[in-house]
């Protein structure tokens, strides 16, 4: 029986205007029909949020940003809190995503306070980490996630294990049509929550959601999430159209409820 539900992100990036982003509410809301095995959350271009929660309040899909400040006000042109995005109904905040450690030099660091503003606002902080393939060829995959998952953790220790969440984005996997494999993806997984237990204990670590990120589709995502240590996906390009987003919920949600009535 599976210990965690699944979760599945949809990372829009900087996609959808206003208009493309109302019919794809209009569109998939009325297409969701009751799920039970998955959670579903929208991450829509954070202009968007407010307008967003008129189609997604009093139904079963959630909101998250794409990103936060750390700081709660002041003098921090162009920022925006992570307690304004809790004021609007939003429930996730991706941080530390790839893109924005790389073209905007977000540092772990800057990372482990977004996490920690987050918290302290209730939002729950999808936080992801990945290696690029220069790392992974080099052998030190699993020196950069420790360290990125670390910085996280430890300046975060009062976190509780439902109330934040990881992704491992490999960032040559992100965009590229290049998935990792189940077993370089169960492989890292692992790792993630062995650091975890090292700080937490294992039944925290054993109740942290790890989600998979990188060229996720309804073509893989269920055989990803068969690997017993992830726990959904943070899904970009097949997350836009509502024919595949829809898809990878089905897919996730067969196999929660298949896992759900196994024994074991
Ligand atoms: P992708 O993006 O699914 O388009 O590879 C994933 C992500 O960047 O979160």
């Amino acid at each position: 029986m599976r210990k965690r539900k699944f979760l599945l992100v949809g990372n829009w990036k900087l996609n959808h205007n206003k208009q493309e982003t109302a019919n794809f509410f209009e569109t998939c809301i009325s297409k969701l029909g009751e799920i039970k095995y998955v959670d579903i959350a929208i991450a829509p271009m954070c202009l968007y949020l407010d307008f967003c929660q008129k189609f997604t309040k009093n139904t079963i899909v959630k909101l998250s940003a794409q990103n936060c400040f750390y700081e709660k006000s002041g003098a921090y042109t162009g920022e925006y809190a992570a307690q304004n995005l809790a004021e609007l109904g939003v429930e996730f905040c991706i941080v530390g995503h790839s893109e924005r450690r790389n073209i905007l030099g977000e540092t772990d660091i800057v990372i482990a306070k977004k996490t920690r503003a987050c918290l302290a606002a209730n939002l729950v902080p999808i936080v992801c980490v990945g290696e690029s393939l220069a790392e992974r060829e080099a052998g030190k995959t699993e020196k950069i996630i420790a360290q990125q998952v670390s910085t996280v953790l430890e300046a975060n220790l009062e976190y509780k294990s439902n109330s934040l969440v990881f992704a491992y984005e490999p960032i040559w996997a992100i965009g590229t049509g290049k998935t990792a494999t189940c077993e370089q993806i169960q492989e890292i997984h692992v790792y993630i929550r062995e650091i975890i237990t090292q700080k937490f204990g294992q039944d925290h670590a054993s109740k942290t959601q790890i989600l998979y990120g990188g060229s996720v589709k309804p073509e893989n995502i269920k055989q990803i999430s068969s690997c017993s240590d992830v726990d959904g996906a943070l899904a970009g390009g097949a997350s836009l159209r509502v024919d595949s987003f829809l898809s990878m919920v089905a897919e996730l949600s067969d196999l929660g409820h298949a896992q759900q009535n196994s024994i074991g």
